[in-house]
């Protein structure tokens, strides 16, 4: 027979399991994180340039706005989404997203921006580029419409509005998941399977923003309510 836990070890374990989410939020933009790093660093010894490479060359602005505001965005935003340690440092949530929001919406215009004026080489074709078109506006109009309900005191509405908004931007997280397979196990992707993997992605991460929203609405602490541990009276 197995005593209770007592409630300073339920305490930890809870305070760990809300540790899960930036940590997997985290783990998610390590991939992107890595493109980007090896980009700027590119772009700042300016590396040889290639078709593969030329357009950031030729317009550096956009993509090094772009990426600086994404890992800003994916890194720093991972720590909102983590519920004890938003309630017990509600100042830090407020201050850190004084600093998300513009680089939530500089992540959505760079990446609406670049759509529109970079020549993609294959396998990037048009299916992605409307993709992109349709993602873009809309994690900046899920940003708005988060600053606009915490603006009118719902804050459930804001933190749906958030939620939304960051599954969209860590679209690139999961894409480096749904394409890795596919290349390891069959090779390069073109431009049909490409438009498929990515926007499977950006589909996978939205039905995830909507369970979540749904299934631990405001007040849950995002972490699976516990049954209240029984008193420590020795009896099981
Ligand atoms: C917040 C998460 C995001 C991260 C971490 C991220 C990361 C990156 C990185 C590292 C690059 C440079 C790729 C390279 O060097 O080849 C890039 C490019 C780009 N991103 Fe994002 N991105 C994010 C969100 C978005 C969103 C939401 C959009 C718009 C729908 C977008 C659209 C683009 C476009 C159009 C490019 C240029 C791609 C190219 O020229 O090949 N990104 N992103």
């Amino acid at each position: 027979m197995s005593a209770a836990p007592a409630a300073g070890s339920i305490d930890h374990m809870k305070s760990r399991r809300s540790w899960l989410i930036p940590t997997g939020l985290i783990a998610l933009t390590v991939i992107p994180s890595l493109g980007g790093a090896a980009r700027l660093s590119d772009l700042a010894s300016n590396g040889p340039v290639t078709a593969g490479n030329a357009r950031f060359h030729a317009m550096p602005l956009p993509v090094v706005l772009h990426i600086v505001a994404a890992l800003l965005y994916c890194f720093a935003g991972a720590f909102q989404f983590a519920p004890r340690f938003r309630r017990r440092h509600p100042r830090w949530h407020r201050t850190a997203g004084w600093v998300l929001v513009p680089a939530g919406l500089t992540v959505a215009v760079t990446g609406a921006w670049m759509t529109l004026t970079y020549a993609f080489p294959p396998p990037d074709g048009l299916a992605v580029k409307v993709e992109r078109l349709i993602v873009a506006p809309a994690m900046f109009a899920a940003i708005v419409l988060a600053i606009v309900a915490v603006r009118g005191r719902n804050i459930a509405a804001h933190r749906a509005w958030m939620i939304r908004a960051y599954a969209l931007g860590q679209g690139a997280g999961t894409q480096a998941l749904t394409q890795l397979p596919w290349i390891l196990l069959v090779g390069p992707t073109g431009t049909i399977s490409r438009a498929i993997l990515m926007g499977a992605a950006w589909v996978i991460n939205v039905i995830v923003a909507e369970w979540i929203i749904r299934r631990y609405p405001m007040g849950t602490g995002a972490v699976r309510k516990r049954r209240p541990a029984p008193a420590l009276t020795g009896v099981a």
